[in-house]
Formats: structure tokens, C-alpha cells, sequence
């Protein structure tokens, strides 16, 4: 039997008691044998609904199996093929940092919510679960941020600089009610008066991955006239606001599914999403990337990786998440559930 045989035989053995969620920046290879594919925030949901698997294996980065893992049953055990498989967007809010912003912040107001993106460390989450606010996703972003600024309160989002500014101007928040906090610099580079200012404070933190530039949609406008461009929120505002359409990963996939006919469509996000639609929608739609772009951590989970995790399972594969963290993470999470 080769590698995708001996996965399938291998999940029948193991039938209800064995669940496989992936991410759609995931390779095909990968995604054949999933249970689930989805976005951020689906795989959140499917991950706190599945109540019979015992081992739930998650195709994706450690923020996502570990948001599966705080949000499964004390029965369950969440593994990776790939326990490597980071994400250097969750690095960039070390929580030592956000703590003594944190306390930064309160000597100036005292009316912050701390919104966090689920890409993002559990210890930030159980922090932002502690301190009454909320996860998100590039999904739901907006309605937290409704959920908070409709209390009459203020909003400090980690860790991204970018979806926070996407959102903060979806909502309607004029330019000069969002401002930029540096970590690495004092008062956040902004100053006293900026943060006084300040309705959404966004952590100066980025996805490599999506860094497309104003550049990139300019030269798309050129290449393809009259394409509509599509790019996840990630992307810096200043592209975002050229583009026609900002969405997540699932998203862009309703918005191609009801593009008419002939059109061209250029996403910008990652690769292998991209790459999918392209091949899905030929002969209906042209999608092609807005610059081919790979998320380096995704693609450590390979098929072969996730045979030799259902052949052997070896314990360091094990996501863990302490129970006190576990305890507040879940808080920040349930809330974001909760949001309508
Ligand atoms: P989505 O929530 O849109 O799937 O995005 C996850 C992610 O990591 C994007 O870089
Ligand atoms: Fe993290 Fe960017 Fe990869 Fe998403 S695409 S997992 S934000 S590095």
C-alpha cells in the first residue's frame, strides 16, 4: 500500500474515535484525508463540538491546534503531524510584553478591552480571557470589535497591526481613532496624547505572508484590466483599501464561488488556497495570485508527516496547554463563540 492507502485503511481502523481537522492553507495532499477543512474560526467551532474522537489531529499551525486543544474535552488529546509548525505572527506578542503594556495602558484609561486575534499564544488568550475581553478570527473580527466599542469601551488588538486597521476602518473608525502600538518603544511610539486619542490601539505585529504591497495591486490593475482583487485582511490597509474586496480564507471562497462567469480574479493570500480555487473554478473563473506567496509553516505538514503520526504517535506530538491557562484561553475563546 503507498502513503494515502495506508492513511485511509488506517483511519478506518480507528473510525468515530479519530478526528482530522485542516486549514485550507494546507496542501492537497494533506486535505484528502481530513474530516474537516476550514477557516480559523470553523475549525474553533468543529474542534469544541466533537465530543466522540479521542485523538483529534490538527493539519495546521500550533495556534490553531492549541485554540482545538483549550477548547476540547479532558478525554481528548489534540496531536500535530508537525509539532514545528509555528506561526511567526503569534511570536511577535511575547506575553511579558503584553503584560507591561498592559499596565502601560491603564496609567493612561482604564476603559481597554485587550481583543485578541486567535493567532496568538494561549498565554496571550488566558491574558485577554483574565482581563474580560475576547479572541477573534479574520471572520468575526468585526462584530467583537462591535461587541466592545457598542460597551463604550476602547480596544487593544494583538497581534495584528493590519487586520486591526482593516477592521477598525470597516467599522466606519475615522484614520486619526487608530493608532499603532511599538512595543519595542516607549509609550508605543505613539505617546500619551496618541493613546489618550486612541479608540483601537493595534499591536505592531504582521504576516509575513500577506505583506503585499500597494505595488502589487497597481501592477495587477495593469496586468489584468478589469479583475476584481480580492486579499485576506492581513494585507497592510494601504493595499487593502485598492483592492475590491478584503475577506478570510473562507471568504475568498464564497466570493470566487459567486464571481460570474469569465471573470478574473486575483487573490492575494496564500499560495495553496489560491492555487486550489484556480484549478476548482477553471474553464468558469481565471484566478491567479496576487503574488505567489507561501506560508513556510503550513507547508510543514506533509502527507508522509501524518502517516508517521497515525502510525506512531509519539508524545511529543501532543499540543499541551497548562490548565490554568487552559481555564482563562477558554474564556477568551467561548466569548468569541458567543458573539452574534
Ligand atoms: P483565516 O482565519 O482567514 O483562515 O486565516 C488564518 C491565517 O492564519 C491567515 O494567515
Ligand atoms: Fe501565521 Fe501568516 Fe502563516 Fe497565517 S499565513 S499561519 S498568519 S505566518
Amino acid at each position: 500500500m503507498n502513503t494515502s492507502e495506508t492513511i485511509k485503511a488506517l483511519r478506518k481502523q480507528w473510525g468515530k474515535k479519530l478526528f482530522i481537522l485542516g486549514h485550507y492553507y494546507q496542501q492537497d495532499e494533506v486535505l484528502q484525508h481530513v474530516d474537516v477543512t476550514g477557516d480559523s474560526l470553523e475549525l474553533s467551532r468543529r474542534a469544541a463540538a466533537e465530543r466522540e474522537a479521542e485523538r483529534i489531529v490538527f493539519c495546521g499551525v500550533h495556534f490553531m491546534a492549541e485554540s482545538a486543544g483549550i477548547l476540547s474535552s479532558p478525554h481528548q488529546a489534540i496531536y500535530m503531524p508537525d509539532i514545528h509548525a509555528g506561526c511567526p505572527m503569534a511570536d511577535m506578542a511575547p506575553l511579558r510584553e503584553v503584560q507591561q503594556v498592559w499596565k502601560e495602558l491603564q496609567a493612561v484609561a482604564t476603559s481597554w478591552v485587550p481583543i485578541v486575534y486567535v493567532n496568538s499564544s494561549a498565554a496571550v488568550k488566558a491574558f485577554c480571557g483574565e482581563h474580560g475581553g475576547s479572541t477573534c478570527t479574520s471572520s468575526n473580527a468585526v462584530k467583537v470589535f462591535q461587541w466592545v466599542l457598542g460597551q463604550g469601551k476602547r480596544i487593544l488588538f494583538i497581534p495584528d497591526e493590519h487586520l486591526g486597521a482593516n477592521t477598525a476602518r470597516d467599522l466606519g473608525l475615522p484614520d486619526e481613532a487608530v493608532a499603532v502600538y511599538d512595543p519595542g518603544k516607549k509609550w508605543g511610539g505613539v505617546g500619551v496624547d496618541g493613546i489618550t486619542r486612541a479608540q483601537v490601539l493595534v499591536w505592531k505585529g504582521y504576516c509575513h505572508v500577506h505583506t503585499f504591497a500597494v505595488d502589487d495591486i497597481t501592477s495587477a490593475r495593469q496586468r489584468y484590466p478589469g479583475a476584481k482583487i480580492i486579499v485576506h485582511p492581513e494585507t497592510p490597509a494601504a493595499a487593502a483599501r485598492l483592492a475590491d474586496e478584503h475577506g478570510s480564507t473562507s471568504q475568498i471562497i464564497r466570493y470566487v464561488a459567486a464571481a460570474p462567469a469569465g471573470t478574473t480574479v486575483v487573490i492575494g493570500t496564500e499560495f495553496h488556497l489560491v492555487d486550489r480555487l484556480a484549478r476548482q473554478h477553471r474553464g468558469r473563473l481565471t484566478i491567479v495570485p496576487l503574488r505567489q506567496s507561501v506560508c513556510r509553516n503550513m507547508i510543514l505538514t506533509t502527507e508522509a508527516k501524518l502517516l508517521a503520526l497515525l502510525e506512531q504517535w509519539p508524545e511529543e506530538q501532543i499540543v499541551r496547554v497548562s490548565e490554568p491557562l487552559r481555564v482563562n484561553a477558554r474564556k477568551a475563546l467561548t466569548r468569541m463563540l458567543e458573539v452574534k
